[in-house]
């Protein structure tokens, strides 16, 4: 990352939320102390609450999380807010003559941190008071996920953003992918040739993808009950993001074009699930209790659990399962990637009683562990042919590494005009088509989502997804329990 070269002014909308607090104020504030900020880059929040610019610089200050006096001094200078109605034209012309009067040039990063609703009313408004033409100084948007709610309302979206914006303003953040586990999927693949050969459907017999979650609904009810669930919220951005980089053919180069090419092929290639395979590919649950939720519907079927069984039907991966699953208040806060290999085409060690060898399997720790394991059989000492599962495995960082937080480089692509981490439109038009057919088998569906105790991995049903008793969900990156197995 490289000192950021222009000034420019971070204009934040819906700056007292959740998402501002905890983790664009604290992203902008590494970025200040690492340097990366030009001196006389400012940052606006604007929001409803109504704030005197002290009293905003001391809550910000309450969510940072530093022990250097000088570095948060200078940071808060930085700072300034706005409040008022974002609906309301006044608002816009309060805010131009901000934009006028500080030194920060004429770059301005518009972060929409707000409920969905507010996307287009406030495009609207910045494009009525001019503040989105780029006269002396590049303008652009943040939009946060969801981009729609599905594939019709994501077009009404974009056509409401084009029309005001160009393509190259717009950056449709999806913060997984900037998280440096999920950025390190691209080294392993394509920095390493030992894995090519082997990464297609004749060595790999399936691949999971897992993000749990201890917490449950965090304060958002209001979005999730009515706007997310399991598979709007994590799926259909998340973690179709990890399945696309995953399973993509190596890109020309690391331009944003090239790379975004390569993954809206994948994304079109999976194939839909019809309903007459929802019974089979797709499991939906709720927690115990979720009902109980404030702010949760009375009968509500919004789903806290939701597991995906997809193919993709390409020349790599024709009938590779991919299996997809993530919920809230599970038993462990983990995401994972678990790749099995096929076994070997004979048991050469076969007839002594023994059972088979376990096939191969790479583990990739996305979070909280960053790691990267190769579990393999290996002989055990002693006179008897007895095999046990070893793992290979490293740290992917060094003991002392600072690992930035998904934000952090995020935020910095924007300033520096990187698109290649944000998502262009027809990926985000491909993933809705995967989910919308889900989301409508389930809408028809009138009986309620299967239920799941608080603290467990799930439904039961979601270990049918595989349909194969040898298959199951890898539900940690430790092989220690796996036993021996004599030959
Ligand atoms: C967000 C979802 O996009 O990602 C949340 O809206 C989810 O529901 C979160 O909890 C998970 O991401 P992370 O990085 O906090 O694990």
């Amino acid at each position: 990352m490289s000192c950021a070269s222009e000034s420019h002014a971070y204009v934040i909308f819906g700056a007292t939320g959740n998402l501002a607090m905890a983790k664009l104020l604290p992203a902008l504030y590494q970025l200040h102390s690492l340097g990366h900020l030009a001196p006389d880059v400012r940052i606006l929040g604007c929001g409803r609450t109504p704030y005197a610019q002290d009293s905003w610089r001391a809550e910000v200050e309450k969510h940072l999380q530093t022990a250097d006096a000088a570095q948060l001094d200078s940071f808060l200078q930085r700072i300034d807010y706005l409040a008022g109605n974002l609906e309301d034209a006044a608002f816009y012309q309060a805010l131009d003559a901000w934009m006028g009067s500080s030194v920060c040039g004429n770059n301005v990063i518009f972060y929409l941190s707000v409920s969905p609703e507010f996307y287009v009313p406030i495009t609207i408004r910045l494009a009525q008071a001019g503040l989105l033409v780029e006269r002396t100084g590049w303008r652009r948007m943040v939009i946060e996920k969801p981009f729609g709610h599905d594939q019709q309302s994501a077009r009404d979206l974009q056509h409401e953003l084009n029309t005001r914006l160009d393509e190259e303003q717009i950056y449709r953040i999806d913060h997984y992918v900037g998280k440096e586990s999920v950025q390190n999927l691209l080294v392993l693949r394509f920095a390493n040739m030992i894995l090519e050969p082997l990464w297609n459907r004749h060595y790999i017999d399936h691949v999971q993808i897992t993000h749990a979650e201890t917490i449950g609904l965090d304060g958002r009810a209001n979005y999730y009950d009515r706007h997310g669930g399991a598979t709007r919220d994590m799926i259909q951005s998340h973690l179709l993001q990890v399945l696309a980089l995953l399973a993509m053919e190596p890109p020309v180069s690391l331009e944003a074009e090239s790379l975004r090419d390569e993954k809206v092929k994948v994304l079109r290639s999976i194939r839909p699930l019809g309903q007459p395979q929802l019974a089979s590919h797709a499991v939906r649950a709720q927690y115990a209790g979720y009902q109980q939720e404030a702010g949760v519907a009375a009968g509500s079927h919004t789903e806290t659990y939701a597991a995906l069984k997809l193919y993709v039907d390409n020349w790599r991966w024709r009938d590779v399962p991919f299996y997809l699953r993530t919920g809230k208040r599970l038993k462990e806060r983990r995401s994972m990637v678990a790749v099995r290999f096929r076994e070997p085409p004979m048991q050469l060690f076969q007839g002594s009683g023994a059972s088979a060898v376990h096939p191969n399997w790479l583990l990739i720790g996305i979070q909280p562990d960053d790691v990267v394991q190769m579990e393999i059989s290996a002989k055990v000492p002693g006179q008897e042919t007895r095999t046990r599962q070893i793992s290979m495995d490293a740290s992917v960082g060094n003991p002392g590494e600072r690992k930035a937080d998904a934000y952090e480089d995020l935020l910095m692509d924007v300033i520096q005009g990187d698109r290649s981490l944000f998502l262009r439109y027809d990926e985000v038009k491909a993933a809705w088509n995967v989910v919308d057919p889900v989301m409508r088998g389930w809408a028809d569906d009138e009986r309620p989502p299967l239920q799941y105790p608080v603290g467990s991995w799930g439904p039961k049903a979601a270990d049918q997804i595989f349909g194969q008793a040898d298959r199951e969900w890898r539900q940690t990156l430790s092989c220690n329990d796996k036993p021996e197995s004599k030959l």
